[in-house]
């Protein structure tokens, strides 16, 4: 690797590091889920759902598979650990009829899908035929649009050629692969054992049925990562060569999810050294010719993701960026998240509470948010500098509360983290790092609620 360009960035971003170290949200929505406050009742999100679904661009689909053989504990997602396959089939049975639902009460027999994605839990949880059965019964219902785009989580411990064979003969083109780390001291602590060869296996099996997009996931900030073993995990992550990284910062949040407990925080890498290990990664794939997507995903040259940046087009929604602007997001599954643009819903996460309501014919919400005015013109600001690093307020793009922000960033200017021009600022490659601060100064929400949330250590 390149060791001169690592240490003269760290020369330059040390103590940015240190300053800029708080936590904040991924902002893959604004307002934040914590801060919902208004869930929309049934009639009242169908209505925004219709609205927005004449768009035309085609809807996403996002389909939530819970199941999991056994818990990594770092882990935050919504699981189930499952030892058997018997939970499986009442599961499909519950989205199928969720998806029947919402078709006759949308009067839309055959909906136009822009992207269709598996996530979870473990969509490989799923044995082929099980896999092939939720796919026939959603496709056979379901229009695609030109270039539209299905995408599939895998863990690659559970995932076999012949799973992979379903997803590509139904159109499935990109996979994320979670490798999280590579280092087995890490994988121990963490009760995630998988070699090298194991994510080699499905890399290549994936790319010889036609997928045109393999991403890994990452995660710094793990325990007991260090400088080295973060250098030898990005070693294996070069040889295998991934099209997409993902990058994501430990969650640690075991007040939500007590596997977290089962290790200690004292072999978590702190604040400062935390940092530094996503500034050491993050050189290693720029120095290998990836280039940064937003601030958490990587992607090389030609990948729909890096054409989607360079055209402008890139999105991010709840499952993270994509290259297809696709909206509304209609939710699946036990706490799956739907989005209409100016209103938001969760899913029951209870599992067998979701397959009662669903059974009864209910549409399984339990939370969501109807934005505001303002909720919707910030949103619009968050969302353009999470995808183009750069927004501006004029005529229907202002809100009063935007008059505060450019007092809230004076510290980022003079940082060189951005550049404020009048009613708008543009994030400077140094800042692309610190997005998410960046972005909490756009959180009017945040602001009111929790006035003592600094953007920046003083
Ligand atoms: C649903 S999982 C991926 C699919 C599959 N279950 C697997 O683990 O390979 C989605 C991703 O979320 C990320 N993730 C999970 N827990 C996290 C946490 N506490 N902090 C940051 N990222 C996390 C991991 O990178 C993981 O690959
Ligand atoms: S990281 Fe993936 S495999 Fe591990 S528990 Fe979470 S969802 Fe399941």
């Amino acid at each position: 690797m390149n060791v001169a360009l690592n240490l003269h960035h760290a020369a330059t971003t040390d103590p940015l590091i240190a300053k800029y170290d708080v936590a904040g949200p991924r902002y893959t929505c604004y307002p934040t889920v914590p801060y919902w406050d208004s869930t929309p009742d049934e009639a009242s999100w169908l209505q925004h759902l219709e609205r927005a679904l004449q768009g035309g661009e085609g809807a996403a689909i996002y389909v939530h598979l819970p199941f999991c053989r056994q818990l990594c504990t770092f882990c935050g997602c919504h699981t189930r650990i499952a030892r058997t396959h018997a939970v499986v089939t009442p599961y499909i049975d519950a989205l199928l009829a969720e998806y029947a639902l919402y078709r006759q009460r949308l009067g839309v027999a055959r909906p136009h899908i822009g992207e269709l994605y598996l996530g979870g839990g473990t969509p490989t949880f799923l044995t082929p035929e099980e896999l092939e059965r939720l796919l026939g019964g959603l496709l056979s219902a379901a229009d695609p649009v030109h270039g539209a785009r299905f995408s599939v989580e895998v863990d690659p411990r559970v995932t076999h050629r012949r799973q992979l064979e379903v997803l590509a003969r139904h159109g499935f083109r990109r996979i994320s692969i979670g490798v999280q780390d590579f280092d087995p001291r890490v994988q121990e602590i963490v009760n995630r054992e998988q070699s090298e060869a194991q994510v080699r296996a499905v890399t290549e099996a994936a790319r010889e049925l036609g997928f045109d997009s393999v991403s890994f996931d990452l995660i710094y900030g793990l325990p007991l990562q260090t400088h080295l073993s973060v250098e030898a995990t990005m070693d294996a992550v070069c040889r295998l060569r991934p099209d997409q990284v993902a990058l994501y910062g430990y969650a640690h949040v075991p007040w939500i999810k007590p596997g977290q407990r089962r290790f200690t925080e004292a072999d978590l890498p702190e604040g400062h050294e935390r940092r530094a290990l996503y500034e050491l990664a993050r050189q290693r794939l720029q120095a290998e010719g990836y280039a940064g997507i937003g601030f958490d995903h990587f992607a090389l040259q030609g990948d729909a993701l890096w054409q989607a940046a360079q055209c402008g087009t890139l999105h991010r929604n709840f499952m993270g960026y994509s290259a297809i602007p696709t909206r509304p997001l209609l939710g699946l599954g036990v706490s799956a998240i739907g989005d209409a643009g100016d209103a938001f819903v969760q899913n029951d996460k209870d599992l067998l509470s979701y397959q009662q309501r669903v059974a009864e014919g209910e549409l399984p919400i339990q939370r969501g948010h109807l934005l505001g005015a303002e909720d919707v013109v910030l949103r619009r600001h968050i969302l353009r500098l999470m995808t183009q690093l750069a927004t501006s307020w004029d005529g229907e793009d202002y809100t009063p509360y935007l008059a505060e922000v450019p007092a809230r960033l004076a510290e980022f200017a003079s940082d060189g983290l951005i550049e404020l021009q009048t009613n708008g600022l543009r994030v400077t490659s140094l800042g692309r790092a610190f997005l998410r601060n960046i972005c909490m100064a756009f959180d009017a929400r945040m602001a009111r609620q929790n006035p003592g949330k600094a953007l920046f250590n003083h």
